[in-house]
């Protein structure tokens, strides 16, 4: 550089660094005024937790929970902020988010989690619990851990299952009351593997799209309908934009909450402590809660819209069982032994309703 340069960049500098002084001295009230309530925030440990769904559902809601749990345990000094409706990430964003520790929790729905492992499928296989009971029982028992564990090889630390409920189809080509009702029709459906081969096998076309996308691809047509529970289609209300609605139950939707394994480790064992407490009830909290949830919105859909309601028989779901019960065969071996036994033994201590 010359040496004229360097002198004017010299006075610039100069200048501006007399300009600075100056106004501190003549506005002394320009720096931050002393505030009592913010006294000890920098001892503050904040988490934040995204989520794509809205705030009035069983995720939403326990993710409430668990920051007012975290707050009154921890006498305010760690602080849970809560990120609803895919503000932060999407779907599809939010797992690379957590490694990356741009965001510290995130609860993604079990069926997304097959793209870091094929174990996951389990929960994804048609009619793998015939009722709420026996989701409780299986993600709660053996099976939940085992995938919790799972997460470990990606840098993941599992801390629960909290689950939505069972999964209902909506769609506009209707009604759909037995399994070649789908033929033929396009469906919006979650990042899974198993998810959309039991569409292949209805003859439907299905397309992985994220969440947040799927009111705009009903009312634009681009599909003809999804599969969800009750509180999705309630408060993303997809049934404002969906002529039928089947009460089929065939899959399961829930999710898995983690942290970022690394994040986890350097927590102090009070702050884990906390954390695993505040975890493990609001745990058991959703476990009524979403199931409650999911009832009351069936009966606001039944109340505010003209959609129209078929509920599969005890003879129709068989028929549908039996439809997809292939893909037990298909994907047994990718899920794993140990996993497609436990199932197997879960599945026999229920029946399903005639
Ligand atoms: C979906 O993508 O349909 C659901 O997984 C959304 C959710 O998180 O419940």
């Amino acid at each position: 550089m010359k040496k004229t340069s360097i002198a004017a960049l010299l006075l610039v500098i100069s200048a501006v660094l007399a300009v600075y002084i100056g106004y501190q001295k003549f506005f002394p009230q320009a720096e931050l005024p002393y505030d009592d309530d913010q006294e000890g925030l920098s001892d503050q440990i904040v988490f934040k937790f995204s989520h794509v769904v809205a705030e009035n559902t069983p995720k939403g809601q326990a993710a409430a929970k668990f920051a007012e749990l975290v707050d009154k345990k921890s006498n305010g000094t760690i602080q849970i902020v809560v990120f609803p409706n895919g503000s932060l990430y999407s779907d599809i964003e939010e797992i690379s988010a957590l490694k990356d520790e741009q965001v510290h929790l995130i609860a993604p729905s079990t069926s997304k989690l097959g793209m870091l492992s094929a174990e996951w499928g389990v929960l994804d296989l048609p009619f793998a619990f015939p009722n709420y009971e026996a989701i409780i029982k299986g993600v709660h028992g053996p099976i939940g851990e085992k995938l919790l564990q799972s997460l470990e090889k990606e840098g993941l630390k599992g801390l629960a299952h909290w689950p939505n409920g069972l999964k209902q189809i909506t769609t506009n080509k209707g009604p759909v009351i037995e399994p070649e009702d789908l033929a033929g029709q396009n469906f919006r459906i979650m990042q899974s593997d198993i998810i959309q081969a039991q569409y292949g096998l209805l003859g439907a076309v299905a397309q992985q799209e994220s969440f947040n996308s799927t009111f705009n691809l009903i009312e634009e047509g681009k599909v003809d309908g999804e599969e969800n529970t009750i509180s999705n289609i309630y408060s993303r209300k997809f049934y404002t934009v969906q002529k039928h609605l089947t009460i089929t139950e065939h899959g399961y939707l829930g999710y898995a909450v983690m942290m970022n394994q690394d994040v986890w480790d350097r927590q102090s064992e009070e702050t884990q402590q906390i954390l695993l407490e505040a975890m493990e009830e609001t745990t058991a909290w959703n476990d009524e809660n979403a199931h409650k949830l999911n009832e009351e919105q069936l009966a606001l859909i039944k109340e505010n819209s003209s959609i129209q309601i078929h509920e599969l028989s005890g003879p129709e779901k068989q028929r549908w069982i039996k439809k997809l019960n292939p893909l037990y065969e298909e994907y047994g071996e990718v899920i794993g032994k140990e996993l497609m036994e436990n199932l197997r033994e879960l599945r026999e201590s229920y029946s399903f309703e005639d």
